[in-house]
């Protein structure tokens, strides 16, 4: 809910150094209301914000809020603290250059790493101290506005070469007992985590957790320093915040292959022990299997958020299916203003980004036309939201999916051969009446086993809505009786009949 009315963040994340120069942003703004974003996810960092410690600088913070509310945008803020992807790069030079006051993670072999300790509090009591002063700063400046919606702490943290810190404090950690109230809560959620069942009488990480203790010691202590950023934060303003994942990418992957001690999916429970005031775990998701990643998040008290995506010509399908079958809250292609560029992408970018920017040029397009329709839709997809009257479909796998869904089943044939996989939005606004949207895809009935054996339309319509109000477009019922969704998004509404 957003000013007591439901919100969807139809997102784009901007590259990570866009949002540390105003002038570099003045055409980005244009462009995400091109594209039809509701909502920017920009970073803010540490060392840009106090580049002397205790003394704070809020320009860029404050012209993101102007170029925002001038557009029409909302912001979802990324505290670029302590940690960006495993490495300490935006913490300010005064941290960098004082290493025995703010001492780094070590590997195996001694070596000591770009990555500020986890187990340092003065640099816990210096990052708290500063996500505080941009919280309050937030609340005085935008209090009463709301342009930020969501604060992220850190970025996709944990460690990279090692499965855990090897410095000596991290040792004589490693070596004390597990703490009692983490042992309570996995004893009380073990259904979730089995490779954390923690039966075993034995107190210390080692013995109690075997081959996940060294993954699961970093991400407790990960999540305690960053749980103390974020209650300082939070004593400022009270605003949503969430922590992001590098998601494991291959399949059996070892820690420290990703950044080990982050909120990937199986530290879950870990992270949500020791940081009770994040109210959200996010994935990242740039893997083809979307529907498996988002279905490892979206559990149970951890509404769907995905704050970094694909913006490549899946992206369009996958925020029809985040919404549709994940009731998402929020989808943000990562590095939104190169969609659809023709121009090379920011010095720096990893090479498969490149790839995906220079693949596909209509993506922008398709994605605009994406937001467009969801956007106006939102205060119908919301009502749906915790319900089981809708579901997602998605062309991975098998070009025929069937779903059962009121009083039907609903064969969805993809036909999408070209550029953009189809994907769609499904409900059963009633037993027998259903709202379909999305593209490249077409819906026969079928009946349930037991009911009456025929199915025919009562009618078909197309249009469209707009800020939530269906618009009837042309009726269906002739030559063009078939629901048919084409390869530009669309809505249609069907309502159907059964006959002996
Ligand atoms: C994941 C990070 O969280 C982002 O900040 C960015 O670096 C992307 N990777 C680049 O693909």
């Amino acid at each position: 809910m957003v000013d007591d009315r439901p919100f969807i963040i139809l997102g784009g994340e901007l590259h990570n150094s866009s949002s540390s120069s105003l002038s570099y942003m003045e055409p980005i703004w244009g462009k995400l209301r091109e594209l039809h974003c509701n909502t920017a996810l920009a970073a803010v960092s540490w060392e840009l914000i106090e580049p002397e410690e205790g003394k704070f600088d809020f320009t860029l913070v404050d012209g993101l809020l102007e170029g925002a509310r001038k557009h029409g945008l909302r912001l979802v803020l990324l505290w670029f603290g302590s940690w960006k992807n495993g490495t300490s790069s935006y913490a300010p030079a005064w941290v960098k250059l004082n290493l025995e006051r703010f001492p780094r993670m070590r590997l195996r072999s001694g070596e000591t790493t770009r990555t500020l300790s986890c187990f340092s509090e003065e640099a816990c009591n210096a990052d708290a101290a500063a996500f505080a002063m941009l919280m309050r700063h937030l609340r005085q400046v935008d209090g009463e506005e709301h342009t930020v919606l969501l604060v992220q702490v850190e970025n996709e943290v944990g460690l990279k070469g090692a499965a855990r810190d090897y410095a000596p404090e991290a040792d004589a950690q490693f070596h004390a007992p597990v703490p009692a109230q983490l042992v309570r809560h996995l004893t009380t959620r073990t259904d979730t985590v089995p490779m954390l069942a923690t039966t075993r009488a034995e107190a210390h990480w080692k013995e109690r957790f075997g081959p996940v203790a060294e993954e699961t010691f970093m991400a407790w202590h990960m999540a305690r320093y960053i749980e103390h950023v974020a209650e300082a934060g939070r004593k400022e303003y009270a605003l949503p915040l969430y922590v992001n994942a590098w998601t494991v990418q291959h399949k059996g992957d070892l820690p420290g292959v990703y950044p080990s001690g982050g909120p990937v999916a199986h530290m879950l429970e870990v992270w949500r022990c020791a940081a009770p005031t994040l109210d959200l775990f996010a994935p990242d998701i740039y893997l083809p299997d979307f529907p498996a990643e988002c279905a490892l998040y979206a559990r149970p008290g951890n509404p769907l958020l995905i704050p970094e995506a694909r913006r490549d010509r899946w992206a369009p399908a996958n925020v029809f299916y985040a919404i549709g079958q994940h009731d998402a809250i929020g989808f943000a292609p990562f590095g939104v203003e190169s969609i659809g560029s023709k121009q090379a992408p920011p010095i720096g970018q990893a090479v498969q980004e490149v790839l995906m920017d220079m693949e596909h040029t209509e993506v922008g397009d398709m994605l605009s036309n994406c937001y467009r329709l969801l956007g106006d839709m939102i205060p119908v997809l919301t009502d749906y939201y915790g319900t089981d009257t809708m579901t997602g479909v998605l062309q991975t796998g098998s070009d025929v999916q069937n779903v059962r869904l009121g009083d039907y089943v609903l064969r969805v044939k993809f036909h999408s051969q070209g550029e953009f996989p189809g994907a769609g939005i499904l409900i059963a606004d009633s037993p027998s009446s259903f709202i379909i949207a999305g593209h490249g895809f077409r819906v026969e009935f079928q009946p349930l086993p037991g009911m009456l054996p025929h199915v025919d339309f009562l009618s078909i319509e197309e249009g469209n809505y707009s800020a939530g109000v269906w618009i009837s477009g042309r009726r269906l019922n002739g030559d063009e009786g078939i629901v048919h969704l084409g390869e530009t998004p669309s809505v249609i509404k069907a309502s159907l009949y059964s006959y002996a």
